[in-house]
């Protein structure tokens, strides 16, 4: 599976929402994350995010987002098209250890 990671948060462009052909993006307020058991692994999706935030589950250190895609897949609603990036999404892009503040 793919996952979404840290620097989605704040940003939710949504670019891969477009893309992904079985619709396992899931929204939160402040980002997306993936469906593990519903993704395909096709690969399209990581490369349309402008902030470089999909990730395949067997790169180092994923296994926070693994288990963070996971859960809130199921609690947060689907998402099957694109919509406008939260306001701050070109200064929040790059900086670091979003998640920490994620919740605050
Ligand atoms: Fe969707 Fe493919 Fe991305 Fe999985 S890898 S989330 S199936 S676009
Ligand atoms: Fe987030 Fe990138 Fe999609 S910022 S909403 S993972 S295009």
């Amino acid at each position: 599976t793919y996952v979404v990671t840290d620097n989605c948060i704040g940003c939710k462009y949504t670019d891969c929402v477009e893309v992904c052909p079985v619709d396992c993006f899931y929204e939160g307020e402040n980002m997306l994350v993936i469906h593990p058991d519903e993704c395909i692994d096709c690969g399209v999706c990581e490369p349309e995010c402008p902030a470089d935030a999909i990730r395949p589950d067997t790169d180092a250190d994923m296994d926070r987002w693994v288990t963070f895609n996971a859960r809130y897949a199921e609690l947060w609603p689907v998402i099957t098209a694109a919509r406008d990036p939260l306001p701050d999404a070109d200064a929040r892009d790059g900086l670091a250890n979003k998640l920490d503040t994620l919740f605050s």
